[in-house]
């Protein structure tokens, strides 16, 4: 692969110079408070964001938060994130008001060597995510004016086609930054050779999210397990009936071709957690997979489900993770996933965890994450690119 990394852009020396960092600082925020709920991303780039600043260079870092429609909107606003980046980095953040404007160019001018500027979000611009390549481009050409040179270590954002992703770095001279190149390694193990048994579970609400990559999956896996919201689209499939619970009918065909091409590799919940509400307080017993009552829906996988999957785990030497077993928000339904999450911990094996919600599970359940071998911050780009897919933001670097 040949692209360039921030070792090579420190190796030309940046003192001084301006460098443009895209980051995927897309953090949770609190509905109520606003507050940052899991800061995992900002910690994960501060290994480049420390090089660059212990190199003396002018660091602008921009990313996107949320889905703002392409103009400002103060609930999508990165000012708590500028702070909280600034705690981390032991030094404060100039935090510009906006992306590409008045008060984003004195920020930028304003930067001695070894400081950090963040811009305001990046889709408060159309030309962010235009699917327009003029516009794109014309937004592509103000955020390159803020540097020398151009980091991405945006890994969550690399599926993206987006101007910061995709047209910045044919602007300016580019590198992948630390996490960026990281992720691309841990993935490349896994779609390379990885050591066997390679098992690899799947959770969260939908089937369809998840096709591509089942099908992907499914030759290079020697066990592939399901739980969460999309197991029951795949219990319907097996002629059970699944009360209430989450059911994409359109997907139930699909799901029944997958578990006939499948030569047993798949494994599907024997038990689950059915309530009579979604809602933490709400009436719940384990039942067989087979015998949901007709008014209840299933909101976790159940124990005898859980040592099935640890016991498979157990057998592991890779392990790829991505999506909750259950709502593991609510402390009723946790069992599941918390129980995948300790026997992945526990087995002799290389573990990913793929990004968003089951990153974001692994810290809200005060599980260690150093027990795990990789937890990346991209939820949807780690399944591109484990889909094989080609990535934007990737692509866009080795050029
Ligand atoms: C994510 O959270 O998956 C990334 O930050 C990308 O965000 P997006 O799905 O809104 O493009
Ligand atoms: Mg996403």
């Amino acid at each position: 692969m040949s692209i360039r990394n921030l070792d090579d852009l420190l190796a030309e020396g940046v003192s001084g110079r301006r460098v443009l960092v895209r980051a995927d600082l897309n953090v949770p925020l609190d509905k109520q408070s606003g507050e940052i709920t899991d800061d995992g991303r900002i910690r994960a780039v501060l290994p480049t964001l420390s090089a660059l600043v212990e190199a003396g260079a002018k660091v602008v870092v921009c990313s996107h938060l949320g889905r703002p429609k392409g103009a400002p909107d103060p609930q999508f606003s990165l000012r708590p994130v500028a702070g909280r980046l600034g705690e981390l980095l032991g030094a404060p953040v100039h935090f510009a008001e906006d992306t590409v404007g008045d008060s984003a160019r004195s920020t930028v001018e304003g930067l001695a060597d070894g400081q950090v500027a963040l811009l305001e979000n990046l889709r408060f611009n159309k030309g962010e995510t235009s699917k327009d390549d003029a516009e794109r481009g014309a937004f592509a050409d103000q955020l390159a004016a803020f540097g020398d040179a151009y980091v991405d270590d945006a890994f969550g954002a690399v599926h993206r086609k987006h101007a910061s992703v995709h047209d910045v770095p044919a602007r300016l001279p580019h590198f992948a930054g630390r996490l960026l190149l990281r992720e691309v390694e841990v993935l490349g193990k896994l779609t390379g050779d990885p050591e066997r048994p390679y098992v690899v579970v799947l959770g969260g609400s939908k089937v369809s999210d998840k096709l591509a990559v089942i099908e992907a999956l499914l030759p290079k896996v020697d066990r592939l397990l399901i739980g969460g919201g999309m197991c029951f689209t795949f219990l319907k499939a097996q002629g059970h009936e699944v009360g209430t619970s989450l059911l994409e009918e359109d997907m139930i065909e699909t799901c029944r071709n997958l578990l006939e091409r499948s030569g047993g590799e798949i494994m599907l919940p024997v038990d689950v957690v059915a309530a009579d509400a979604f809602a933490p307080d709400a009436a719940h017993d384990v039942v067989p997979a087979d015998g949901i009552p007709s008014h209840r829906l299933g909101l976790d996988i159940g124990p005898e489900t859980v040592a099935g999957f640890a016991a498979a785990l157990s057998q592991a030497k890779t392990i790829f993770w991505n999506g909750p077993m259950g709502v593991f928000e609510m402390a009723a339904f946790a069992n599941g996933t918390r129980g995948v999450a300790e026997a992945i911990t526990k087995a002799d094996a290389f573990s990913v965890v793929g990004g968003g919600d089951s990153a974001a599970a692994v810290r809200a359940l005060g599980l260690d994450e150093s027990s795990f071998g990789h937890i990346s911050t991209g939820g949807g780009a780690s399944l591109e690119y484990l889909e094989g897919k080609t990535l934007p933001g990737i692509a866009a670097l080795e050029n």
